[in-house]
């Protein structure tokens, strides 16, 4: 019954609609891989063109079997929204039929609601990233219950979705965390560091930029999860570079979500994860 946290949700709907029109432009077209296909919005009918049954959630469970050696990684930005930095990281993501994962603070989410809406209609995911970005460690069981009830709550109302995992702000995580989190925890694999030289104390130069590009791009593998903040103007542009290069070098960039999906992993509330590489 409990095939995944997220059999149940909207997103992995809206997910398997998006794969199961994509695979039906493939097959008649002959192009070769999904993310050439333009997005489908959010209010796809239920039947494609071909006039295919109705979709269900088989649809991601059939691409758990058969994404095979397609190398795909996920992008991640947390402490957005922000103007103008996420909706430039937006746009470079659909210039290059590419999606991620936005893990917000939940105080943010009524000043950026616009930004919300328009992650959520080009197929991003939305991830909880504490209310007032608190690191989990420092909170009691319920502080840590308040604070992602609160964000979830925020987002839901919005976007009619909750979030449906957690990034602990700073990475910081212990037992109480997980065992009050009410969703899986996602780390990451591969750290930017743009938060070191894209914040106040850094600077936002060439080489600096440089040093992100390379972190991001350079050494990573299939499944990795890519940190970065959507908060800085320094990653915005660095995104310039990042997205194509990583497209370059023949990776897919996925939500997190579909990352695991893709991957066969069956993401549980409370557990962590860093990467879906299968190590
Ligand atoms: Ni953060």
């Amino acid at each position: 019954m409990n095939r995944s946290v997220f059999s149940k949700s909207a997103a992995v709907l809206i997910c398997s609609m998006y794969l199961a029109a994509a695979a039906a432009f493939s097959a008649s077209t002959d192009v070769g891989l999904p993310e050439t296909i333009p997005q489908e919005p959010v209010t796809a009918p239920q039947t494609t063109a071909a006039g295919r049954a109705p979709v269900t959630e088989r649809a991601a469970e059939t691409e758990c079997a058969t994404a095979g050696d397609r190398k795909m990684v996920a992008l991640t930005f947390d402490d957005g929204p922000s103007v103008p930095h996420t909706d430039k990281i937006l746009d470079l993501l659909t210039i290059n039929g590419a999606k991620a994962t936005f893990f917000v603070v939940g105080q943010r989410v009524s000043e950026y609601e616009q930004v919300l809406r328009r992650e959520q209609e080009l197929g991003c995911q939305i991830g909880n990233h504490t209310f007032d970005h608190k690191t989990l460690t420092a909170l009691t069981a319920e502080n840590i219950r308040a604070q992602t009830e609160k964000t979830d709550t925020a987002v839901q109302s919005l976007l009619g979705v909750a979030p449906q995992i957690l990034r602990a702000p700073g990475g910081s995580v212990n037992s109480k965390g997980r065992q009050n989190a009410g969703k899986p925890i996602v780390l990451w694999s591969v750290d930017t560091e743009d938060w070191r030289v894209g914040g106040k104390r850094g600077k936002n130069t060439p080489a600096n930029r440089e040093k992100v590009i390379r972190a991001a791009v350079d050494n990573t593998q299939d499944g990795d999860i890519i940190l970065m903040h959507d908060l800085y103007a320094l990653t915005a542009q660095c995104c310039e570079q990042i997205i194509p290069q990583l497209r370059q070098k023949g990776f897919e960039l996925v939500t997190v979500q579909e990352l695991m999906e893709y991957k066969c992993i069956e993401m549980q509330k409370g557990a962590v994860y860093r990467s879906a590489r299968g190590e």
